[in-house]
């Protein structure tokens, strides 16, 4: 039982240290302290600066763990233009990438885009990918409900979105897009892997 408890109560401590959910106080985060406890000299006690020191009770922990520790990662972002540009060419050799002129649709029924997918031989899951988050109306609502047909902003383009899809159809503008952006970042002149930073998100 005992020791149940104390293996518990360890990992829970551990797992909230380790998402940076604990937050031990340093001595210049806690209040008060300021004042000398006592003279430096002439009472024949040991010498101190602060009640808060760390080897006060109540005082600071010296090296404890801080909060929040941030365990985001994202690929740098040389690899992510690689992804995206293998993700892509992939689709095309299995013939899962279509080209449309738009994503304008003449009805906002769900049984429209569902025939349409299905007469086109595209899918099961399809992802339409427009140059602008605007997207049409009659798209919009005809795939509201349908999870397998998603529709994606060219920004918003990532390699496990078009891996989690069968078949991705691009409208030829968001192709433009794309076609700009990755051959401008390839043969830019620093095109080699970089430090990811936050601007290029
Ligand atoms: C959208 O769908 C409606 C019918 O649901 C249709 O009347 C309208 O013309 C469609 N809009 C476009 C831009 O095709």
């Amino acid at each position: 039982m005992n020791e149940n408890y104390q293996f518990w109560s360890y990992t829970l401590m551990f797992l909230l240290q380790t998402h940076g959910l604990i937050l031990f106080i340093k001595i210049f985060e806690v209040r008060g302290g300021g004042k000398k406890p006592w003279p430096q000299k002439g009472l024949g006690r040991a010498r101190h600066g602060s009640i808060r020191s760390p080897l006060f009770k109540g005082g600071g922990v010296i090296h404890g763990p801080k909060s929040p520790t941030p365990h985001f990662y994202m690929l740098p972002f040389y690899n992510r233009v690689n992804g995206l540009i293998a993700t892509l060419s992939v689709k095309l050799a299995q013939d899962d990438l279509h080209v449309v002129d738009s994503l304008e649709i003449p009805s906002g029924e769900k049984d429209y885009i569902e025939e349409l997918v299905k007469s086109r031989l595209w899918g099961p899951s399809v992802l339409f990918v427009d140059s602008s988050d605007l997207m049409p109306r009659n798209i919009t609502e005809a795939t509201d409900t349908i999870k397998h047909v998603n529709l994606m902003p060219v920004y918003g383009l990532n390699v496990y979105s078009m891996l989690k899809h069968d078949t991705l159809v691009l409208t030829k503008s968001a192709v433009d897009v794309i076609e700009e952006k990755l051959l401008y970042h390839l043969h830019k002149n620093n095109a080699k892997p970089e430090k990811f930073k936050i601007d290029q998100v």
